[in-house]
């Protein structure tokens, strides 16, 4: 996916957006999974997010590190779609043998639920998913993922969700399937990273 970056998210009320608000979700939703517990991003995740867009392994298909500006305007526009929109990026935490978690503890990854960017030309909203690159491979974006997906269909109401990921980022199109997500290559697009394919995901009662 294109993390946010091309569309200024949460500038431009979609119709997805408007229906992700009918309702009115509580706007601190604060997402439970087996293993994590996710809060919505705060500017006291700041360190931690400066720290994660820092990492060139993890920025490698989201056009490499992410500091200074652009930093600044990810955050920004983030904690923006929380106070218009109700959703944005949430922040994982790891549950502990008791299954609490401790809020010093740092996260884990960050998930999000946000407007499609304007440049895939289609109006609804995706997930999206980072872990930082010491939890790679526990399962945990599946998990995160997963968590969107209830999120959107079963809090937001949403019956439709949205996701790009770069061609090359295999471990990312793994992670759309095994969240049931499907390939639509009719709306795949470039974007200044390379080719991105398209996914979507119905909710089961459509
Ligand atoms: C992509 C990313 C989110 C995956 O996180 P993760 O927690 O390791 O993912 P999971 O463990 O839940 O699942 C990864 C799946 O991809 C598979 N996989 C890993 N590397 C792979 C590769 N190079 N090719 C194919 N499959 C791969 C794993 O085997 C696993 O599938 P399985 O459960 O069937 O074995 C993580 O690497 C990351 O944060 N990358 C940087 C940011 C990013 O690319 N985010 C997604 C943007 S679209």
């Amino acid at each position: 996916m294109n993390d946010g970056r091309h569309q200024e998210p949460g500038s431009r009320p979609t119709g997805a957006a408007n229906q992700a608000n009918a309702g009115g979700p509580n706007p601190a939703t604060v997402v439970g999974t087996d293993r994590l517990v996710g809060t919505p991003l705060s500017v006291a995740d700041r360190p931690w997010l400066d720290q994660l867009h820092r990492d060139p392994e993890v920025m490698a298909y989201f056009g490499g590190i992410r500091v200074g500006e652009a930093q600044e305007r990810w955050v920004t526009n983030h904690l923006r779609m929380f106070e218009e929109q109700g959703l944005g990026a949430w922040l994982f935490r790891e549950r502990n043998a008791d299954g609490i978690v401790d809020p010093k503890q740092l996260p884990v990854g960050r998930a999000a639920l946000r407007p499609m960017s304007a440049e895939v030309g289609v109006d609804i909203m995706e997930i999206g998913y980072t872990v930082a690159r010491a939890g790679w491979g526990r399962g945990l974006a599946t998990e995160m993922a997963q968590a969107m997906v209830t999120l959107g269909f079963e809090h937001y109401g949403l019956t439709e969700l949205g996701a790009i990921v770069h061609v090359d980022n295999a471990a990312s199109q793994r992670v759309l399937a095994k969240v049931g997500f499907a390939a639509e290559p009719t709306h795949n697009v470039e974007l200044s990273e390379g080719l991105h394919l398209y996914f979507t995901r119905v909710r089961e009662d459509q």
